[in-house]
C-alpha cells in the first residue's frame, strides 16, 4: 500500500486475515481450482508454444528460455550473463529492463483496479490485462523474442511443424488466416497452459502439508512464521499475506497490491549506467531509452517508475488499465510479487537489486536507519546503534559502491514523498526516535528459514529427498546449535 493510503493499507492487515471478509481484500473474482483432467487442447498448444524457442527472432529464445521450470519460471542468472535483467533481440544482444518474475500462482492474479489502491493485472505494473493478453507482447518486444509483427510470429509458427499441429488442433487452420487472430489464439493458448497445468501451482511446499497437518515445522521455522505475521516484527504478512484471501483456496503470499518500497537502484542494470558493455564481447550495449515519466531536474538519466512508465499498456489489449504516465503519485510503485517459491527465484525485486534472502530481509528492518537519509527526520549514523548490517551505514549506493547522496535513490528525489514509510518492517513502530531495526540477526535467520518453507516440492512421505534450494542449506553453527538443543529435523 503506497504511502497516502497507510489508513487502509494497515486496515488491510487485519481485514484480510478474516478469511469472512475476504471481499473487502479487492479481489475481483476467483480461479476455478485447477482440476486434475487431462489438459485442453488449448494447454496443450500453449505449453508447445511456451518452450519453441523457433518463435523468436533470434531463433534463440522462447518464454521458457526466461521462465524456467525449475527456477519456479523466473529467469536463469547463469544464461543472462550475470546481468539482473535477460537479454533477448534478433541477435540476443539487447538487454532488458526488469527481473523476470515467477509466473507461478500468477493465474489467480485479479484484474486491474483502481478502488482503494492499486491491485492486479500482469506484469510488474500490471499493465496487460490478462495472461492471454499478456503473453502477446513478448514475441513482438524488440529486446525479447523480437519478431517486428504477428505475421512474423505466424510466419514461424508455419515453420515449427510440431507446435503448428498442437495449435491447429486447438484452433484449426481458419485460425492462421488473419495474424493477429493467430497471435490472440496463441496467448489464449499460452494462458490456458499458465491457468490449467497444474506445474504452475501445485501447491507442495512444506508450508502447505505443515498446514495439512502432513508436515512440522522446526522451531526456528515457527518461530521465523510468527515474526513474519507479527505485526511489529516482519508485518511481511501485511502485504505479502500467509493467510488465504479471495483469490484461492489457499495462502498465495501477494494480495496483488501495489506499494513503493523504495528499494536500492541496482547499477547492475545496463540501462541505469550509460556505459554499460556487453557481458558477452564487452562491445557498447545499445539501449533504447523509453520515454517515461523522469522530472528534468532528476539526479540520473534513467529510473523505472512502474506504474506511471516506462511501459504502456499495449495498444491491442482493449481491457487494460490506462496510461497513468502523468499520475506521479503512483511513480515507483511495483505489484506485490508472491513469496511462494522465493528461495529459488533469485535475484530479487523488480530491478533485482538482492541476490539473497537474507539480505533481502536486513534491507527491510535497515531501510530507514542510516546515515544518508533525506527523508528520515532522525538519521542513525552507522556502527553501534545504526545500521548493523551495512558497515558503509547503507544499502544505498552510487555507481562506484560508495555511499549514494541520496536515500531512495531508484527514484527522483522529486517522487521520494511516494515512498510508503509508516509501515513496519521499513519503520520501526518507534519511529521517530530511538530507532533500531525490528528484526535482529537470530530473528532474520529464523524468517528465512521459515521463507525456505515455501519451495513447491516437498514429499511428506519423503522428506529426506527434498533438495534444499542453496541458502536456505542451515549453516554448520545452525546444525550444532541445534543438535544441541535437541531440535534438529
Ligand atoms: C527475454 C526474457 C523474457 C521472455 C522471452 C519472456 N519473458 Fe515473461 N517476463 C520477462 C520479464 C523481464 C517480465 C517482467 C516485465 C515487466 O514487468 O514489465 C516478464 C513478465 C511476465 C509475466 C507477468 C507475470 C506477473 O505476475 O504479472 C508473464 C505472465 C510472463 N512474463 C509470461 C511470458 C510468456 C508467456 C512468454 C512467452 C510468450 C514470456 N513471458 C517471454 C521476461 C521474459
Ligand atoms: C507494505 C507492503 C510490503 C510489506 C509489509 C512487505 N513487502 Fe515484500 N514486497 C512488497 C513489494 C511492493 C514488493 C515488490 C517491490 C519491487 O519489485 O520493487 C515486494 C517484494 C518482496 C520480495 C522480492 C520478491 C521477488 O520475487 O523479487 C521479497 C523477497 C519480499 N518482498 C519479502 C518480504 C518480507 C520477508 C517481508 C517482511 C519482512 C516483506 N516483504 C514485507 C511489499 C511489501
Amino acid at each position: 500500500m503506497i504511502a497516502k493510503k497507510i489508513g487502509s493499507g494497515l486496515k488491510r492487515a487485519s481485514v484480510c486475515l478474516l478469511a469472512a471478509a475476504i471481499a473487502a481484500c479487492g479481489g475481483s473474482g476467483t480461479v476455478a481450482t485447477p482440476a486434475a483432467a487431462p489438459p485442453s487442447l488449448a494447454a496443450v498448444a500453449g505449453k508447445a508454444l511456451f518452450f519453441d524457442a523457433s518463435l523468436s527472432a533470434s531463433g534463440r529464445q522462447s518464454c521458457g528460455t526466461c521462465h524456467v521450470p525449475t527456477r519456479a519460471f523466473t529467469g536463469d542468472p547463469a544464461t543472462d550473463h550475470g546481468l539482473p535483467v535477460p537479454l533477448g533481440g534478433r541477435t540476443m544482444d539487447q538487454t532488458g529492463f526488469r527481473n523476470a518474475p515467477s509466473l507461478m500462482y500468477a493465474s489467480f492474479t485479479p484484474p486491474f483496479s483502481l478502488d482503494g489502491g492499486p491491485v492486479g493485472g500482469f506484469f510488474r505494473d500490471g499493465r496487460a490485462s490478462s495472461l492471454a493478453a499478456q503473453a502477446q507482447a513478448p514475441f513482438v518486444t524488440s529486446f525479447e523474442m523480437a519478431n517486428a509483427d504477428a505475421r512474423e510470429v505466424v510466419g514461424r509458427l508455419q515453420d515449427s511443424p510440431a507446435t503448428l499441429a498442437a495449435f491447429v488442433a486447438a484452433y484449426g487452420n481458419d485460425a492462421l488466416s488473419d495474424p493477429q487472430t493467430a497471435l490472440n489464439d496463441m496467448g489464449l493458448a499460452i494462458a490456458a497452459y499458465e491457468t490449467q497445468d497444474d506445474e504452475f501451482h501445485p501447491f507442495s511446499s512444506k508450508f502447505d502439508y505443515y498446514l495439512q497437518g502432513h508436515a512440522q515445522l522446526t522451531p526456528q521455522e515457527q518461530n521465523g512464521l510468527a515474526l513474519y505475521n507479527n505485526p511489529g516484527k516482519g508485518n511481511c504478512t501485511a502485504c505479502h499475506p500467509s493467510q488465504r484471501q479471495s483469490f484461492s483456496d489457499h495462502a498465495l503470499f501477494t494480495d496483488f497490491s501495489f506499494d513503493n518500497i523504495g528499494v536500492p537502484r541496482n547499477w547492475a542494470i545496463p540501462a541505469n549506467n550509460a556505459e554499460a558493455v556487453s557481458p558477452i564481447d564487452g562491445a557498447p550495449l545499445s539501449i533504447a531509452l523509453l520515454p517515461v515519466d523522469v522530472p528534468s531536474d532528476a539526479e540520473y538519466a534513467y529510473y523505472d517508475l512502474g506504474l506511471c512508465g516506462p511501459f504502456v499498456p499495449a495498444v491491442g489489449d482493449a481491457n487494460a488499465r490506462p496510461n497513468l504516465a502523468a499520475t506521479t503519485s503512483l511513480c515507483g510503485v511495483f505489484k506485490v510479487p508472491t513469496l511462494r517459491n522465493i528461495a529459488v527465484t533469485t535475484p530479487y525485486f523488480h530491478n533485482g537489486v538482492f541476490s539473497g534472502l537474507h539480505q533481502v530481509v536486513e534491507w527491510y528492518v535497515t531501510r530507514d536507519v542510516n546515515d544518508n537519509t533525506g527523508n528520515n527526520p532522525n538519521p542513525v549514523a552507522a556502527g553501534p546503534g545504526g545500521n548493523p548490517y551495512m558497515p558503509g551505514g547503507t544499502f544505498y549506493t552510487a555507481a562506484d559502491g560508495t555511499p549514494d547522496l541520496y536515500e531512495y535513490n531508484d527514484l527522483p528525489v522529486k517522487y521520494d514523498a511516494n515512498v510508503n514509510i509508516v509501515e513496519v518492517p521499513y519503520t520501526p513502530p518507534t519511529f521517530g526516535g530511538g530507532q533500531a531495526p525490528t528484526l535482529n540477526a537470530a530473528e532474520i535467520d529464523d524468517l528465512v528459514a521459515f521463507l525456505c518453507t515455501l519451495t513447491d516440492g516437498y514429499d511428506p512421505k519423503n522428506p529426506s529427498a527434498y533438495v534444499i534450494p542453496a541458502q536456505c542449506q542451515p549453516t554448520a553453527a545452525a546444525t550444532a546449535a541445534a543438535l544441541k538443543q535437541g531440535t534438529a529435523p
